[in-house]
């Protein structure tokens, strides 16, 4: 028999109340102002007028934002709705109810402010009126006084509703000159000019989505930022009619006098330091292929957080780590790719990945004229490269040399 509906978080009090908690929590971290939500999710009011588009995208399961699927792995920084409170709000009826709720918190989503903190930031750069999705490097030359330690790196943009999304690297200063990857820069003198650098000048990196919370690491883990480097913002930025002035900022926190081990930011695929793709990255018109990368560990490491990325063909992305044993671990797996949503993942627990473990990337990418985020009409042959009409695939990790424990750490 199926049971006739029910308020399940309301029944039958406060209905009000009950949906606008949901709400404040799972909905205003990115609907509130000065974040990337198109419209305010910060008051009832406001909350109520949006009741019928509300329900809408939460049935669709459009929103809350989150690409990985859940039947594959398990995240720790998943932004879901449990089924109560889904089921709370496809059964709310508008204007029901009492309506004394709690007021919006205004502090949430945000970072954090820690007295140990800095933040270098990006001059301000203009961005010209855009007519397609444009990519666009912003290099900041910094100088600290000493090397520092840090724990949390947080990227935010001043227009999070005018990009898509940025990844933040830092670099050793000087760059070499020649080398796989060309940086355009919008330097302070507000010239553009081109440089380059390699991969194994990585330091570590971060990035901003809308909603990314601030990357954080466990216990005695840390990054290690000397004190001159270099630090390139890629700024994706959509179509804008208008020009507008941008510009980004890194916060350094929870900065401390040292840190037993050093995160190493590694990267598997397209001009990373292990598995290139398989086959070589060409991808012919109306084809939809698959490449696979995979990379065996030269020592016994641990996992802390990955970052899938593929361009506007890609369509599938599954990574997994095949152990010695036989056993597998299941990383992520996206069946519906989003240019606008690559993030980095953390695993529930760190994961052990064994000297001769295997981490195995697979991809699919649809380059026919169906696939509405195609870049050219009619489809034209596409390579690897760094431009965004170019394809890449890449899965970034954060690792840090394995201890006894590890698995077991939380953060
Ligand atoms: C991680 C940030 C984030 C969270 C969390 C989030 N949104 Fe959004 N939302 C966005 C962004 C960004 C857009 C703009 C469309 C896009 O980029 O997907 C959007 C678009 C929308 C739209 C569509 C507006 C339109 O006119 O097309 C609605 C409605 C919406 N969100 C409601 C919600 C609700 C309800 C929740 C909570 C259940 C929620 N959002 C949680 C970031 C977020």
């Amino acid at each position: 028999m199926i049971p006739p509906s029910t308020h399940v978080l309301g029944q039958g009090k406060s209905i009000g109340k009950d949906i606008s908690q949901i709400i404040y929590n799972k909905c205003t971290p990115c609907h509130q102002k000065g974040e990337a939500g198109p419209m305010l999710l910060e008051s009832w009011k406001q909350i109520k007028g949006q009741s019928k588009l509300i329900k809408y995208v939460v049935d669709k399961g459009i929103m809350p934002p989150w690409k990985p699927d859940t039947a594959y792995s398990r995240l720790k920084n998943e932004r879901l709705l449990s089924e109560s409170e889904r089921k709370a709000i496809a059964d709310w009826i508008v204007g029901n109810g009492s309506e004394d709720f709690a007021p919006a918190s205004t502090s949430l989503g945000k970072p954090k402010t820690t007295k140990n903190e800095l933040t270098i930031s990006s001059p301000y750069f203009d961005v010209p009126s855009l007519k397609k999705d444009t990519l666009m490097y912003v290099k900041v030359l910094y100088h600290l006084e000493k090397d520092i330690y840090a724990k949390s790196l947080m990227t935010l943009p001043e227009n999070p509703q005018k990009v898509h999304h940025i990844n933040s690297t830092f670099l050793k200063y000087p760059t070499n000159n020649s080398g796989a990857f060309f940086v355009f820069d919008v330097n302070e003198s507000g010239k553009s000019g081109r440089d380059t650098f390699y991969k194994s000048d990585l330091i570590c990196a971060d990035n901003w989505v809308p909603g990314a919370l601030m990357k954080t690491l466990p216990a005695d883990i840390g990054y290690k930022l000397p004190s001159d480097g270099v630090l390139v913002f890629e700024c994706h930025y959509p179509p804008s009619p208008k020009p507008f002035r941008d510009r980004i900022k890194i916060t350094i926190s929870d900065i401390v006098d040292t840190v037993y081990r050093l995160v190493q930011h590694s990267t598997i695929g397209s001009y990373g330091q292990s598995g290139d793709p398989y086959p070589p990255l060409i991808i012919p018109p109306d084809s939809t292929p698959y490449f696979m990368c995979t990379s065996i560990a030269k020592d016994d490491l641990t996992l802390l957080n990955f970052n899938p990325h593929m361009h506007y063909l890609g369509k599938y992305f599954e990574a997994f780590i095949v152990h010695t044993n036989g056993d597998t671990t299941h990383l992520v797996r996206i069946k519906d790719w989003d240019f606008f949503w690559q993030e980095y993942y953390v695993p529930l627990h760190p994961i052990k990945i064994e000297k001769g473990a295997k981490t195995v990337v697979l991809c699919r990418f649809d380059n026919t004229a169906a696939n509405p985020r195609n870049p050219h009409l009619p489809p034209q042959f596409v390579k690897q490269g760094l431009k965004s009409s170019d394809e890449m695939i890449n899965l970034n990790l954060d690792v840090v040399d394995y201890r006894n424990g590890d698995e077991l750490m939380n953060y």
